[in-house]
């Protein structure tokens, strides 16, 4: 079984929190912010995960090195509001050791 990975996830209101993420559940990071309630039920997770809505943007603060982009994620990003060069959608971003320390923060609602 794999261990868990620690994820800061900075929310809406500028807080960070240090969480504990699961790799052997297949969870996105769009699904680990909603298990742990770091954004209000509503705002985040719209489309359940299918690059379709940017509810669950995000900005990576850390230096991983995430997989690339798949077009539908890079064709709602380019549509989006608040997109910075380090946004991404949560959804496309799964828990996996590799990942472990990533440092991320939730974009503004829109
Ligand atoms: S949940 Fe809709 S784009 Fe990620």
């Amino acid at each position: 079984m794999q261990e868990d990975i620690k994820i800061t996830i900075i929310d809406r209101d500028g807080v960070s929190h240090i969480v504990d993420a699961p790799t052997d559940m297949a969870m996105n990071l769009m699904e680990v912010v909603r298990a742990f309630e770091l954004a209000a039920e509503g705002t985040i997770g719209i489309c359940g995960g299918m690059a379709m809505c940017a509810s669950c943007q995000c900005y990576v603060l850390s230096e991983h090195e995430l997989p690339e982009m798949q077009d539908d994620e890079e064709a709602m990003l380019s549509e989006a509001f608040y997109v910075k060069d380090n946004s991404r959608l949560g959804c496309q971003i799964q828990m996996k050791p590799e990942i472990e320390g990533l440092e991320v923060e939730l974009a503004p609602e829109s």
